[in-house]
């Protein structure tokens, strides 16, 4: 018989005392051993707690690698002029949510899914990479188009942040959005990149995509107290929770704003829509 042949455990599988489901117990009593079995010969192979903490090992020193390798990404991306506008998020989430001990990054993603009917068309408008769009939103929304004009930025978002229901589009918001009705729309880290009139603009061409029943969700930051402008890119940065609610007031019965705290960042999100919506229901 080829030793190969029969790889099993060294005994039969029983219920684990701890109750977490089966695990197998050798003879001896002792947990997780497996062995090989021939005619002839039997060979003990490492038990399963010894294969656990190596694969925990090698899996920190990946994880300390990954982060090396994110990092030099960000200083050879970021760390030059020009800086592009869009962030890729897979450097927060292999390098700066450690490094940096900050999941605001997170957090933006959740709110925003927080308010995504089951299954909705939804319309995202500055998407950036992509990330939130792949990871955040495809999971709960049936289609997603996705808008950005950066040159860059949507080709990196078809070739990392892919899926079947997201469509990757480059374009413009100032000249339009893409034709449609939409059940959710999501403006994210970006309306503080246009002026108050490009602003009004937009909210008055999202308002006819929404309809009745349809929600505007997204994120943005507070000026800083010294005025100076987090990203020059910035065109208008908002003072507080009621500055940024005059914007939608004209255009929505209903809009909610709140407010998070880091301690690089004051951060305000917004939903706004028709119809009541109980943000945390
Ligand atoms: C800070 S990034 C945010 C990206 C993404 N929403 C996120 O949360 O990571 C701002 C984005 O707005 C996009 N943007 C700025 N002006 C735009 C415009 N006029 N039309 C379309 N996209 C625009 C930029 O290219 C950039 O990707």
């Amino acid at each position: 018989m080829n030793p190969l042949a029969r790889l099993s455990p060294s005994a039969e599988p029983q219920k684990h005392k701890s109750g977490y489901g089966p695990a197998l117990v050798a003879p001896g009593g002792r947990v997780g051993r497996w062995a090989l079995y021939s005619a002839t010969k039997t060979i003990w192979l490492p038990s399963r707690q010894l294969l656990i903490s190596l694969l925990k090992g090698l899996n920190y020193l990946v994880r300390k690698v990954s982060s090396f390798t994110h990092f030099a990404q960000f200083a050879m991306q970021w760390g030059f002029s020009p800086r592009p506008e869009w962030f890729d998020h897979y450097l927060d989430q292999h390098w700066q949510w450690s490094a940096r001990n900050n999941s605001l990054w997170v957090e933006r993603g959740v709110f925003s899914r927080m308010v995504i009917k089951p299954n909705a068309r939804m319309l995202e408008i500055c998407c950036g990479d992509g990330f939130n769009t792949r990871h955040f939103y495809s999971s709960r929304a049936s289609s997603i188009t996705a808008v950005d004009f950066d040159k860059d930025a949507i080709p990196h978002a078809r070739r990392y942040n892919s899926a079947p229901n997201i469509t990757y589009v480059q374009q413009d918001i100032r000249d339009g959005l893409p034709a449609g009705s939409f059940d959710n729309i999501v403006w994210d880290a970006a309306i503080e990149h246009f002026t108050e009139i490009e602003i009004s603009k937009i909210l008055k061409d999202l308002v006819d995509r929404l309809g009745g029943n349809g929600v505007l969700s997204g994120y943005t930051i507070v000026e800083a107290p010294d005025g100076r402008k987090g990203n020059a890119l910035h065109e208008y940065e908002f003072k507080d929770k009621e500055d940024l609610r005059r914007f939608f007031t004209p255009h929505f019965s209903f809009v909610k704003v709140w407010e998070t705290f880091y301690p690089t960042r004051h951060n305000l999100y917004f939903v706004a829509s028709q119809a009541p919506i109980d943000v945390f229901g």
